[in-house]
């Protein structure tokens, strides 16, 4: 069985001839559930394979406000779902705010992160410019799927099977108004999130835990000496490490709004361990009870 559950309708242009748009990057408008009996399947599918493989993509639907980027496009995701030998395809949009204003309005209404100047409402993002498109990062944590852009939406959740958008995480994100940055981990061991996100004001990044029930249990400041664009974090079993690299903005263009990246080869790179707080995530795991942080504690 192979279905086109929903078809959107696309206002590119016929002759829009951008390279994001075309080949592989094509935005799909079908979305589709599909079963193994409408696939070809090469070899066998394991019998005790039991789980989704996601991914997470930006697919535009309109004619884009200014020069596209591809991380502007609207995020959907699509998943192959193994259970019992079978397999089984869906792809969805998420319906961020953005979008579903983009389809009420069948246009676009933000500009993408190359034309913020053309913005002509309040959005999302760091420069409070672009949509919500929840297109670049895709996890499982706490029993649901987030999705998101890298501080450019909220933690969008999804239903994992049926990839329904269940709706902007309601538990802590309005605790983390300086969103959350692409790369957060989760600990397959503790169920717990990590994160970080880095704005261009001080503190210039903060660090955070999710446990596995979903409330955010530690939020701190990491103070760094200027604005940073660092991209990622690791995690070990007892540490969470973050970087601090000398490949940033101009700090002094930045004050005057003027974003050039710059390598400052004379500066080391540093990597802060934030531990204690994961040292004593293993008393939450055996069962005591941690209080669900105030805001007042948290802003
Ligand atoms: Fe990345």
């Amino acid at each position: 069985m192979q279905k086109i559950l929903k078809t959107y309708q696309s206002t590119l242009a016929a002759d829009n001839d951008h390279p994001f748009l075309h080949g592989p990057f094509t935005p799909a408008m079908d979305e589709y559930v599909a079963d193994t009996d409408s696939m070809q399947v090469i070899g066998e599918i394991p019998k005790d394979l039991h789980g989704i493989y996601v991914r997470n993509t930006h697919n535009q639907v309109h004619e884009s406000i200014g020069m596209y980027h591809p991380f502007d496009g609207d995020g959907m995701l699509h998943a192959m779902h193994f259970e019992g030998g079978k397999a089984t395809y869906r792809n969805r949009f998420v319906l961020t705010t953005g979008f579903l204003a983009e389809q009420a309005a069948g246009r676009s209404l933000w500009p993408g992160m190359l034309s913020p100047q053309l913005q002509a409402r309040r959005g999302w993002g760091a420069m409070g410019a672009m949509k919500d498109n929840a297109g670049t990062d895709v996890k499982i944590h706490a029993g649901k799927l987030l999705a998101g852009m890298s501080q450019g939406s909220e933690p969008w959740r999804l239903d994992p099977i049926t990839l329904e958008t269940l709706g902007p995480d309601e538990d802590w994100a309005r605790y983390v108004p300086d969103g959350v940055a692409s790369h957060y981990k989760v600990d397959s061991e503790t169920g717990e999130m990590m994160f970080f996100n880095y704005p261009e004001k001080p503190p210039y990044m903060n660090y955070g835990v999710i446990d596995r029930h979903n409330r955010l249990v530690h939020y701190v400041p990491i103070e760094l000496p200027g604005a940073r664009w660092p991209h990622d974090m690791g995690i070990t079993r007892n540490y969470t490490i973050l970087h601090d690299l000398p490949f940033h903005f101009d700090n002094e263009l930045l004050a005057k709004g003027q974003r050039k990246m710059m390598f400052y080869p004379d500066r080391p790179a540093r990597w802060h361990p934030a531990a204690p707080w994961r040292l004593g995530l293993g008393a939450l795991v055996r069962g005591h009870a941690l209080p669900h942080p105030a805001p007042g504690q948290l802003l």
